[in-house]
């Protein structure tokens, strides 16, 4: 969200701002529910609340406190109680953490220092301060966060804790359903993008063959088609592990769906309700949305294909911020910010769209690529081996675009996430592709 153009003064208003913003998602997160439900494990998927919101503080100390400004160690002995490497989420209910209020207190504290180093830090000493790269790194931390304890909240039964406004109706997309991308090369990743991460870095040109893509994320009602079609007992349609998978987790439709009475109903929040046929797909694995694209006589884009829908400018050559341009999300462009708790209709945000007309790359659903989550050619950790490149090779597959969760400071064109192929607790669909040479 940050333009590269901007100069110091205008990076630190946003710094602040973007860290500001954080924090009000962070607190409404960790008070809509009693300290019970902060302590407790509600999957072994994730972690108690109470240490993501620790784990904030902590990383924020580490690398503000600690790294940009020199500052000793406020509570040492509590860093290997939030080092994600050090303990596996299914142990950490059990490690000796802050209490909710003591949690609560830390994070402020560090925070209010934070903000101190952030008004006396020059913009241009080193590469961590350089446009202010760490606070929009900690920004986008805390996001992710936000995001994984939005996951937490979904997984969690019982009454609801949030609610939001649903997505303003919109009149049905009657545009064509899928898009040729020209082939030829285009410029992925980003070199100039302050706040962008090391993953993403730096730009390079890719050649890509012709290929259509589909104008929107594949729709709750054409998986349904899939599902009804006996697509989970039929192994033509899954890869090998993915068929493994299927079979040994029982799989039969994506998660928190179930079918009573001739419908399909889904757990939203603490409310079930009928799946609503128009909206992108949620909560499938790699697996479901790779043979879901076989059994339509499709498949999944590559990265880079992707990317080139996201970005190409087919007009001046060049590859841009998001789909729409180079300005920042508005609620016009996207779905995006946990505005609201659920992805929007299939072909909303018209104002959204690529040069060539593709929708909803950015927000409403993380959507499964193809690839593998590997490093650009030239990459270099930055500013640690551990948020990156320990997590580079064939074990994660990469998504792209964000979902409803995702804070626009986290979220722009070149933004790279990953996960296992098995995973479906996150905010994940897909769309599919076809190479152009298929006819
Ligand atoms: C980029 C979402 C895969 O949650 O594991 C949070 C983000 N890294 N803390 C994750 C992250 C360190 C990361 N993902
Ligand atoms: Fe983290």
């Amino acid at each position: 969200m940050t333009d590269p153009a901007l100069d110091a003064e205008t990076l630190r208003e946003r710094a602040v701002a973007s860290l500001v913003v954080a924090r009000d998602r962070t607190t409404l997160l960790t008070s809509c529910v009693e300290d019970p439900d902060l302590t407790a494990q509600h999957s072994p998927l994730m972690s108690p609340l109470v240490w993501d919101l620790a784990h904030i503080g902590n990383q924020e100390e580490q690398w503000l406190l600690r790294a940009v400004a020199g500052q000793e160690a406020i509570r040492p002995e509590i860093d290997s109680l939030y080092d994600a490497f050090e303990h596996p989420r299914a142990e950490r209910p059990n490690l000796p953490l802050l209490s909710p209020e003591e949690a609560r207190r830390y994070a402020a504290d560090v925070r209010g220092r934070a903000l101190d180093v952030l008004e006396r830090t020059a913009f241009d000493g080193t590469r961590l301060t350089e446009a202010g790269f760490a606070f929009g790194m900690i920004a986008q931390h805390e996001q992710q966060h936000d995001e994984t304890m939005l996951i937490t909240h979904q997984l969690r039964t019982g009454p609801a804790a949030l609610t939001a406004p649903d997505p303003e109706p919109v009149t049905p997309y009657t545009g064509p359903a899928e898009i040729l991308v020209p082939g030829g090369p285009f410029t992925m990743g980003t070199s100039a993008e302050p706040w962008a991460l090391d993953n993403e870095r730096p730009a390079h040109r890719r050649e890509v063959a012709p290929f259509w893509i589909d104008a929107t994320p594949v729709t709750n009602g054409a998986y349904q088609a899939f599902v009804e079609d006996g697509g989970y007992d039929d192994p033509r349609w899954w890869t090998p592990e993915g068929w493994a998978h299927v079979r040994r987790a029982r799989l039969t439709a994506p998660l928190y769906w179930r079918r009573e009475g001739g419908q399909w109903l889904r757990r939203r929040f603490g409310v079930t309700e009928q799946v609503p046929p128009d909206e992108p797909v949620l909560h499938v694995c790699w697996y479901e949305a790779d043979a879901y694209a076989r059994w339509a006589g499709r498949r999944l884009p590559t990265e880079a294909e992707w990317e080139k829908a996201a970005r190409h400018d087919p007009a001046t050559g060049r590859s841009r911020r998001y789909p729409w341009g180079d300005a920042d999300p508005t609620p016009e462009h996207a779905n995006l910010g946990q505005r609201h708790l659920r992805p929007a209709p299939a072909g909303s945000f018209p104002a959204g769209a690529s040069p060539l007309g593709v929708r909803q790359l950015i927000g409403d659903v993380w959507e499964w690529t193809a690839s593998d989550f590997l490093p650009y050619p030239g990459f270099r950790a930055f500013p640690y081996k551990e948020y990156s490149e320990v997590f580079f090779g064939p074990e994660y597959k990469v998504l792209r675009g964000g979902s409803f969760a995702v804070d626009p400071v986290a979220c722009r064109g070149t933004f790279r996430n990953w996960d296992y192929p098995i995973r479906r607790q996150i905010f994940s669909g897909f769309r599919t592709a076809r190479s152009a040479e298929d006819a």
